[in-house]
């Protein structure tokens, strides 16, 4: 069955990258998550997607400038204003606290291409392995020089690149670094590649799935995820291709 993963949270419907994003993805049904991680000035990891605070919070200036106490003061529900609870921007730490006491898994998306973010790969590993959440992690980059390091200090979790473009044959490039899987923009992610990557055993999972009819597509091919912003729709739509 292909597996549902929340990007950023249900992000459709909740501020991103938020514990209330995460708890209503799993709320919804969602088989698990993904999410982003920056570091602070401080060396803290925290879940956010931009390098900057501005789009999703009330703050300016980038997290990497940021004390996590001055970062924590920051309230992530920008556009979702009418919500009554200030929400602020987690800590990876945090969210894999609460994910050990879930069966969902996560997708770690690590934002170390702008800034490499010394030190980063051995903090999220510490911490995964910390809350024993090894089995249920992927990490993943657009950085893969970084999952590659992620890979050495670490084996027993899985790594993922991020594709942005179509690349020849990625499920032999996914192989050639050790990665049971890869991550393709759904567009770069076309039935046959879909198809031959599982055929050699590679896991293939696009982001970000949004539309009807592509969601279709992957459940039709048995991809074996799509990363989605409205897990509640994807699951309709899982269910009646089931039933087609
Ligand atoms: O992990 C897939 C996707 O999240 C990558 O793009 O910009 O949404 O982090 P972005
Ligand atoms: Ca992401």
């Amino acid at each position: 069955m292909t597996l549902i993963l929340a990007h950023r949270g249900y992000s459709a419907e909740y501020p991103e990258n938020t514990m209330l994003a995460f708890r209503e993805a799993a709320k919804a049904g969602a088989d698990g998550l993904e999410l982003d991680v920056q570091m602070t000035k401080d060396g803290e990891l925290v879940v956010i997607h931009d390098e900057k605070v501005d789009r999703t919070t009330d703050g300016t200036g980038f997290v990497k400038d940021y004390q996590l106490k001055d970062l924590l003061k920051l309230d992530a529900r920008f556009k979702f204003a009418s919500l009554p609870n200030r929400e602020p921007i987690p800590l990876l730490k945090e969210v894999l606290e609460w994910l050990a006491g879930t069966d969902l898994i996560c997708n770690i998306e690590l934002k170390n291409t702008l800034f490499m973010y010394e030190g980063m790969e051995e903090k999220v590993i510490e911490m995964v392995r910390e809350f024993r959440l090894t089995d249920r992690i992927i990490i993943s980059s657009f950085n893969h020089y970084s999952i590659v390091k992620s890979y050495m200090l670490a084996p027993e979790i899985e790594i993922a690149p991020l594709l942005s473009d179509g690349l020849y044959m990625p499920w032999i490039y996914a192989q050639s670094i050790r990665a049971k899987g890869f991550h393709p923009h759904w567009r770069a992610a076309q039935d046959e590649i879909v198809i031959s990557s599982l055929d050699s055993g590679v896991e293939v999972r696009p982001y970000t799935v949004n539309k009807d009819n592509e969601l279709e597509r992957f459940f039709r091919v048995n991809c074996s995820a799509v990363i989605t912003d409205d897990p509640v729709n994807a699951r309709l739509i899982r269910e009646k291709t089931k039933q087609a």
